[in-house]
């Protein structure tokens, strides 16, 4: 049995030791701790029976670009052992949650490897992401990134979450999505 929950201080390790197990992108511990100590409600493990953590996910708030506050997927991963049983899903839905429960984040980005086939399957036909844009070059072997969007009002209606503040949450701005046309203008 595999259970999913936040991830704390104690499991970084386990998690940096997970990341270099499945991906070629790695970080210094220093990043694991920053985002579980900035954003603890964030990141989320997968353990199994025996308490190892066989997937994680790393996840922060994105507040420097001039764009509204949005949330950002750093890295996931599930040991090859423990993968196709949703583990990833789950780990990615919980984050998403947490997103808008705290941070009233109205949407959550990250970068995949146009060949990474199982994680664009995931991203675009299981959690409906979209492609927002090609990046080109942005890993360190020259491969492009696709920089994709997961829209987290559909995603909260969809599941009934309750946003931190709904007022701001549900109006139709600060998401570039098209519908800065029902803004009206008093003072002409
Ligand atoms: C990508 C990854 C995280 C998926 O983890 P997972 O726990 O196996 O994924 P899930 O079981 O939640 O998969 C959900 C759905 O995603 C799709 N999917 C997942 N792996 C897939 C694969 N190898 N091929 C095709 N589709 C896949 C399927 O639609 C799957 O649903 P299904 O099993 O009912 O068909 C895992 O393969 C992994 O750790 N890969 C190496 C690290 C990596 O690439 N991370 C992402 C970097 S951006």
């Amino acid at each position: 049995m595999v259970t999913i929950r936040t991830a704390k201080p104690q499991d970084l390790m386990n998690m940096q030791h997970c990341n270099l197990l499945c991906l070629p992108e790695n970080y210094q511990m220093k990043y694991y701790f920053y985002h579980g100590l900035s954003w603890p409600q964030l990141s989320f493990v997968a353990e199994d029976s025996k308490k190892r953590i066989v997937g994680y996910v790393l996840a922060k708030m994105e507040e420097e670009s001039e764009e509204v506050p949005h949330g950002h997927i750093t890295s996931l991963a599930v040991q090859r052992s423990h993968r196709r049983l949703g583990i990833a899903q789950k780990l990615m839905d919980q984050a998403s949650r947490a997103m808008i429960e705290s941070f009233n984040t109205k949407y959550v980005s990250l970068h995949v490897r146009k060949s990474n086939r199982a994680a664009l399957n995931l991203y675009t036909n299981t959690l409906k992401f979209k492609i927002n844009e090609i990046e080109p070059k942005y890993y360190a072997d020259g491969e492009d990134a696709y920089a994709m969007r997961r829209d987290l009002v559909e995603f909260s209606k969809l599941h009934d979450i309750a946003p931190a503040f709904a007022p701001s949450f549900f109006d139709c701005k600060g998401k570039g999505s098209g519908d800065d046309h029902h803004h009206h203008h008093n003072h002409d």
